[in-house]
C-alpha cells in the first residue's frame, strides 16, 4: 500500500463486499401513528377549507410562529399551507423515523451508502483541525487526511493566484479551465460564479458536455502557456471528462508545446491516482478524492479547487466554516426549528400529501443562476429511487422534479403555469438583501419582484376583484375577461434570504440543502448516497458510438436504428 490516504482507503473499501447487508432496515414512515397523525392534520384542513389569505388575517403572529434564522440566513416558512401547529407534527414523524440515528451514523462514518458500502462523510470536509483524531473511520484520521489534501491544495491555487506558478516559458497563468461532468463541474461551477464579487486575477472555466461547441468555445482566445487545465473526476473514467481532458491535451500539443510540458500545465482531481498518472499528470499535481465522499457533495473537497484559485484560501476556509455553521444547527438543533428538518418535511407535505409533481427553485440572483442545475442534481440524483434502503419498493412517491431558473426571468416564463395553471407547485425563492454591485436601482427592482410575486401566489385574485379592476369595460366585455384574471392563489413558497451572498452564507445555503435532501431519504427510507441509473448512462452509449461510424447490420428497436440510419445519411452530406 501507497502510502497515499486515498489508496489506503480504497484498500480498506475493497476489502469488503460490494453491498454493506448490516445496515438498520428503515422505519417504514407511512406506518407510524405519527404520520397517521400527519395525515389526520391533512385531512382536518382540506374540510376546514385552505385560504392562506385567511389563516394571516386570522393570525397576526403568524409569519413570526414561523420563521427561522440561522446566521445571516432568514427563512420564512409562513406562505406554506401548514398552520403553526403542523411543526410539532413535522417533528414527530422526524423522531418517529429514527433521524437521528442516522443523522450520528452519517457523521460518523458508518457505511450508510449500503449499496456501495461506503460511508458518507462531506461533513468531515468541514470539520475544525481541533476535530483530528476524532473521526477515524475505516482507520483513517479523515479530518487530518483532508487537512492534508487542502493544505496542498491552498498552497497551489495560492502559487496560480499570485504568479509565482508560471506555465513552461515563465509566463503567470492566466486562466485555469475545469474539465469535469456532474459534482465534478456544478458545485465549483456553482460557486465560482455566486462568489464573482470575490474572484480576482485569474479567470476560470468550466467544462463539462462532451460536446464539442462547449470546449471549442472556451479555448477560443486562450493561450496554452498560460493556461492550467483541472481533470476533475473522482473515478478518471467518465467518459465525457475522458474525451474533453484529451481534447485539451492535443489543443495544448497543436499550440506548439511538448508532452513533457503538460506536467506544468495539467493537475487531477481524483481518486483513481493511477489513471490520473497513466494521462500524463505529475504525481505532484494530484490532489485526492476520498472515497467516501459522493460527487454531488463534492464541492468542498479537493473539487472545490477552480473556486480556490478563483476566491483564494481565506474565502474557501469561509465558505466551509458556513457549512459547518449550517451541521452544527442541523445537528443541534430541536426538530421543531431545525431549518433542514423543517423544509424537508414541507417538501414531504407536499409531495405525499398534496402530491404535487415537482418544486421550482426561484433564485432571485443572476449570481445564483445555475443554483438550479446545482439543486436538480443534489436533489434528483440522490432522492430519485424506487427501491429502498433493505431491496424492496418505496411505499411512497419519492424525490421531486426540481426545476427553476433565475428570477426576474422566470417570470417571463415558466410562473404564469405557476400563477395560473391547475397545479400545486410550491417554490423555494432565495433572495440576497445586498448586492456587491450597486448598479442603480437594480437590485431593489429585483427584491421587489420576488417579494410581490410570493405574495401573489400566496393571495390569488378572486373573481370579484378581477371585476373591480374591469370596471371601465362594458359588461359584456368585463363578464368575458374578468374570468380569464382570476388567480387560484394558495400557492406556497418559502423565502430564504440573505444578508449578502459571502462565501459563508453561501456554505450554508448548500449546506442546508444537502441536510434537508438528507432528510427527505430517511423518511422515504432509500440511500440518497449511490446512483445506479446515471452510472447506467455512462455504458449505454458504449454499443452505439461505433455504430454510428460503421455500416453494420443494426439490432436495435426499429426507432433507434432510424435515428442511427438518420446519423449515417446526414454524414455523408
Ligand atoms: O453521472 C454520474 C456521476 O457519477 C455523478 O454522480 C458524478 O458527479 C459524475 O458522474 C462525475 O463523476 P466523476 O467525478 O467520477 O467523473
Amino acid at each position: 500500500i501507497e502510502r497515499d490516504s486515498t489508496v489506503t482507503f480504497r484498500f480498506t473499501v475493497m476489502m469488503k463486499g460490494p453491498i454493506n447487508m448490516a445496515i438498520n432496515p428503515p422505519v417504514d414512515a407511512t406506518k407510524t401513528p405519527e404520520w397517521a397523525a400527519l395525515q389526520k392534520h391533512y385531512d382536518e384542513l382540506q374540510s376546514e377549507g385552505i385560504s392562506l389569505k385567511q389563516w394571516f388575517a386570522d393570525d397576526a403572529e403568524r409569519v413570526d410562529k414561523l420563521s427561522f434564522d440561522a446566521g445571516d440566513l432568514h427563512f420564512d416558512l409562513s406562505k406554506n399551507l401548514i398552520k403553526p401547529e403542523t411543526l410539532q407534527l413535522f417533528a414527530d414523524l422526524a423522531k418517529a423515523v429514527k433521524l437521528d440515528e442516522r443523522t450520528k451514523a452519517m457523521y460518523t462514518g458508518v457505511h450508510i451508502n449500503n449499496t456501495e458500502d461506503r460511508a458518507v462523510l462531506h461533513t468531515a470536509l468541514r470539520r475544525p483541525v481541533e476535530d483530528e483524531g476524532k473521526y477515524i473511520v475505516d482507520g483513517q484520521d479523515t479530518v487530518k487526511d483532508v487537512r492534508e489534501v487542502l493544505d496542498r491544495i491552498y498552497a497551489f491555487a495560492d502559487e496560480v493566484r499570485s504568479g509565482k506558478w508560471t506555465g513552461v516559458t515563465g509566463k503567470k497563468i492566466e486562466t485555469v479551465v475545469n474539465i469535469g461532468i456532474g459534482g465534478s463541474d456544478l458545485g465549483p461551477q456553482i460557486a465560482t460564479q455566486a462568489l464573482h464579487a470575490y474572484r480576482k486575477q485569474v479567470r476560470v472555466h468550466f467544462v463539462a458536455n462532451a460536446d464539442d461547441a462547449n470546449i471549442a468555445k472556451v479555448l477560443t482566445g486562450l493561450k496554452a502557456e498560460t493556461t492550467v487545465f483541472s481533470i476533475a473526476s473522482k473515478s478518471f473514467g467518465t467518459p465525457e471528462t475522458l474525451l474533453n481532458a484529451h481534447a485539451a491535451r492535443e489543443w495544448f500539443r497543436d499550440q506548439g508545446l511538448r508532452a513533457a510540458d503538460i506536467a506544468r500545465h495539467f493537475v487531477a482531481i481524483t481518486s483513481e491516482v493511477q489513471a490520473a498518472r497513466n494521462f500524463g499528470i505529475a504525481a505532484d499535481h494530484i490532489f485526492a478524492m476520498f472515497d467516501w465522499v459522493g460527487g454531488r457533495y463534492s464541492v468542498w473537497s479537493a473539487i472545490g479547487l477552480p473556486l480556490m484559485v478563483a476566491i483564494g484560501e481565506k474565502h474557501f476556509r469561509e465558505f466551509l466554516r458556513g457549512a459547518r455553521a449550517m451541521d452544527e444547527h442541523f445537528f443541534t438543533t430541536p426538530y421543531r426549528r431545525n431549518i433542514p428538518v423543517l423544509l424537508a418535511l414541507i417538501g414531504i407535505w407536499y409531495n405525499n400529501f398534496y402530491q404535487a409533481p415537482g418544486y421550482a427553485v426561484v433564485p432571485y440572483s443572476h449570481n445564483l443562476r445555475r443554483l438550479p442545475a446545482y439543486l436538480q442534481q443534489l436533489d434528483m440524483e440522490s432522492n430519485g429511487k424506487h427501491c429502498g434502503i433493505d431491496g424492496g419498493s418505496v411505499a411512497l412517491d419519492t424525490g421531486p422534479i426540481v426545476f427553476g431558473e433565475e428570477g426576474v426571468n422566470c417570470q417571463h416564463a415558466f410562473f404564469q403555469l405557476l400563477h395560473q395553471g391547475t397545479r400545486l407547485i410550491p417554490s423555494d425563492f432565495i433572495v440576497p438583501m445586498r448586492t456587491a454591485y450597486k448598479v442603480g436601482r437594480q437590485h431593489r427592482f429585483v427584491v421587489a419582484n420576488a417579494f410581490a410575486q410570493a405574495e401573489a401566489f400566496m393571495r390569488g385574485k378572486t373573481l370579484a376583484e378581477a371585476r373591480a379592476e374591469l370596471a371601465d369595460l362594458p359588461e359584456a366585455v368585463r363578464d368575458a375577461l374578468a374570468p380569464q384574471k382570476v388567480f387560484p392563489g394558495n400557492q406556497p413558497s418559502n423565502s430564504i434570504l440573505i444578508d449578502e451572498l459571502t462565501p459563508f452564507n453561501l456554505g450554508m445555503l448548500l449546506a442546508m440543502y444537502e441536510h434537508k435532501i438528507f432528510v427527505q431519504g430517511t423518511i422515504w427510507g432509500i440511500n440518497p448516497f449511490d446512483q445506479w441509473g446515471v452510472e447506467y448512462g455512462k455504458v449505454l452509449a458504449k454499443a452505439i458510438e461505433p455504430e454510428l461510424n460503421r455500416d453494420q447490420t443494426l439490432h436495435h428497436d426499429s426507432s433507434t436504428n432510424g435515428l442511427i440510419d438518420f446519423y449515417r445519411a446526414c454524414q455523408q452530406r
